[in-house]
């Protein structure tokens, strides 16, 4: 495992930001850390950075324990922090050369060659003589990833690298995030649902400090693609197993012992069959909703207050 998130908590004051995450990301994936404002996640990736302190919990990254030798753990990540925070006064090639005497302050040679590289990389070439303040948001946005990735380190966190960027800057920075991810693992966090869907193997999902979701994209995905969503009610229990029998359930989401989420296919003899399930169990059917689901809502679902 690259990183192995254990129990992580953090309390500021009375308040729990991070409540208790746990997770893992296997090396050379990326995956998409998403949750609305205030969630946790920039948090969550400065534990992870070691940048603070966790309350409770603890976590491994690079194999490495984030309490134990977080200047270790340092060595071993690129970390782009939330808002990019630059030094607008600095030219490109002057911040990258600081950037790497901070993260390799004893590596002698090959200075200025592994500068150039990771102007490549990004793909800063035109802009490199510029001063960072002159740079445009997508540009700067590219400074941002050099610095992290300057000293190449086998792990990228990325707290909101695409926010505030417009269409096309997008698209440039979501495909470089892209490139990295096939050398790299990269744990990167996003509130927008077809980033993840995009660019991510794997999806995490907090809302007010707590996992509510944990799975490979593919499988979330499935969720989000189904033809129909249904929402089922019934008077007494009824279980899962009983539910997936029907012809075209694919995904069943249990909100309680009564009440279900089914998603699947062909609509019309998806509700018949429900309503044939009710009298054969002789279990009233309270409720038949049918509803479209976007990604939006699959999010909203999961983190609406
Ligand atoms: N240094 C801090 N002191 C007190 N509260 C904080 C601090 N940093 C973040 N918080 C609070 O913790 C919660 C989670 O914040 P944050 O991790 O930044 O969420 P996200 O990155 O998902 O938007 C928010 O309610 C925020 O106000
Ligand atoms: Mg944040």
């Amino acid at each position: 495992m690259s990183i192995s998130v254990q129990n992580l908590s953090k309390w500021y004051g009375q308040q729990k930001a991070v409540d208790s995450v746990s997770f893992e990301l296997k090396k050379g994936e990326i995956l998409g850390f998403l949750g609305p404002n205030g969630a946790g996640k920039s948090t969550t990736m400065k534990m992870l950075t070691c940048y603070i302190p966790p309350s409770d919990g603890t976590a491994k990254v690079a194999g490495i324990d984030i309490i134990e030798n977080p200047l270790l753990v340092k060595e071993k990540i690129g970390y782009l922090p939330e808002n990019n925070p630059l030094y607008y006064d600095m030219y490109v090639k002057e911040f990258l050369e600081f950037a790497l005497h901070i993260n390799r302050p004893k590596q002698s040679s090959n200075r200025l060659q592994r500068i150039k590289e990771t102007i490549d990389i990004v793909g800063l070439g035109i802009e490199q003589h510029k001063k960072i303040g002159q740079l445009s948001k997508g540009y700067k946005q590219r400074v941002g990833l050099a610095q992290a990735l300057i000293h190449d380190p086998e792990i990228l966190i990325l707290d909101e690298p695409t926010t505030g960027l417009d269409p096309n800057q997008l698209a440039d920075i979501r495909s470089l995030i892209k490139t990295l991810g096939r050398e790299k693992t990269i744990l990167f966090s996003t509130h927008i649902m077809q980033e993840v869907q995009a660019v991510c193997d794997s999806v995490v999902i907090i809302n007010k400090g707590k996992l509510v979701a944990n799975d490979k994209t593919e499988n979330l995905q499935k969720l989000w693609s189904s033809d129909v969503v249904v929402e089922v009610e019934f008077e007494q229990a009824i279980t899962i197993e009983q539910l997936q029998q029907i012809n075209g359930v694919q995904l069943v989401n249990k909100l309680s012992d009564t009440n279900f989420i089914l998603h699947g296919k062909d609509s019309t003899q998806l509700r018949k069959d429900i309503f044939t399930i009710a009298v054969n169990t002789n279990n009233p059917l309270l409720t038949l909703k049918q509803e479209s689901k976007s990604l939006e809502d699959i999010f909203q679902q999961l983190t609406h207050p």
